[in-house]
Formats: structure tokens, C-alpha cells, sequence
């Protein structure tokens, strides 16, 4: 069986107005297509890239919750630890070559990451941008349809 999923398209929508944390989200944008496009061969290859950017990804995040004291910031760091307790069981799993279930995870984390970037991940930029601008962040979002070729 072979679950089917479309990858995930960026979208504006999903920026949180901080350089760094737009930045990993676009990168973990790139490893969860990776995932659904790596053949078998190469599956825990991608799921390992995955596994470095989140590392790194939820890292920054988790140095700007301690550096600006973000009160809800333990909240935030605990849903990083269970997707990197998911991501670290469903490791073990591919390399005993279940590499469904690996697939599966691709799934999940794509359905995971909008609530948690536009919830979690955005209260934490504004936070951030409060407490070193004085403000909250302005985010320019471009007008996806004006770039769209016109049919
Ligand atoms: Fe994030
Ligand atoms: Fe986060």
C-alpha cells in the first residue's frame, strides 16, 4: 500500500514576519517533499534531513523562547519534543524497513505544520518583535493570484 499525498505548497500565509524562523519553515517545506518524493532507497536519507532541520529548526525557536522569556514558551518547546520523540521512534522503523509508516509521518507532519506556525510559531515572532522593536511584526505577504499566469 502506498498513501498518496500532494506535497506542500508555501504560502504567504504561512509567514511569521521573523528572517529566521520564515527561513526554517520554507527549509522544512523542502525536507517534507523530499520525503514524498525519495524512493524507498533513499527514504531514510530524507527522513534524516528531516531530522537535522528540526534540530536546528526547532533549536532557534527554542534559543528565542529562552532569550525573550516568551511566556508560552514551554508549551511551545513541549510540542517540538513530542514531534522529535515521533520523528526519532518512526527512524527506528524505516531503518527496520517499514518504510510506510515513514511515508505516513511525511503525512502527518504536513498536516501538523500550519496550526503549529501560524498559531504557535507566529505568537512567538510578534513576542519577539515586541520585545526588540518595540512592535509587531510587519509581514508582507504577496498577492499569490497577482502572480499566477493569467489564464
Ligand atoms: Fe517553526
Ligand atoms: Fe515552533
Amino acid at each position: 500500500m502506498h498513501t498518496s499525498t500532494q506535497p506542500m505548497d508555501w504560502s504567504d500565509s504561512l509567514l511569521v514576519g521573523h528572517a529566521g524562523m520564515d527561513c526554517e519553515h520554507q527549509a522544512f517545506m523542502h525536507c517534507v517533499n523530499a520525503m514524498l518524493t525519495a524512493g524507498d532507497a533513499h527514504f531514510s536519507e530524507a527522513l534524516q534531513a528531516m531530522a537535522e532541520h528540526l534540530a536546528e529548526h526547532f533549536a532557534l525557536e527554542e534559543r528565542l523562547i529562552d532569550e525573550h522569556r516568551f511566556p508560552a514558551g514551554a508549551c511551545h518547546a513541549e510540542e517540538h519534543a513530542k514531534v522529535r520523540a515521533s520523528v526519532r521512534e518512526v527512524q527506528a522503523l524505516v531503518a527496520a524497513g517499514d518504510i510506510e509508516i515513514g511515508r505516513e509521518l511525511a503525512q502527518a507532519l504536513i498536516d501538523w505544520f500550519p496550526g503549529h506556525a501560524e498559531q504557535m510559531d507566529s505568537a512567538l515572532a510578534t513576542w519577539v518583535a515586541r520585545k526588540t522593536l518595540g512592535g509587531a511584526p510587519v509581514v508582507l505577504r504577496r498577492d499569490l493570484r497577482a502572480l499566477a499566469p493569467s489564464a
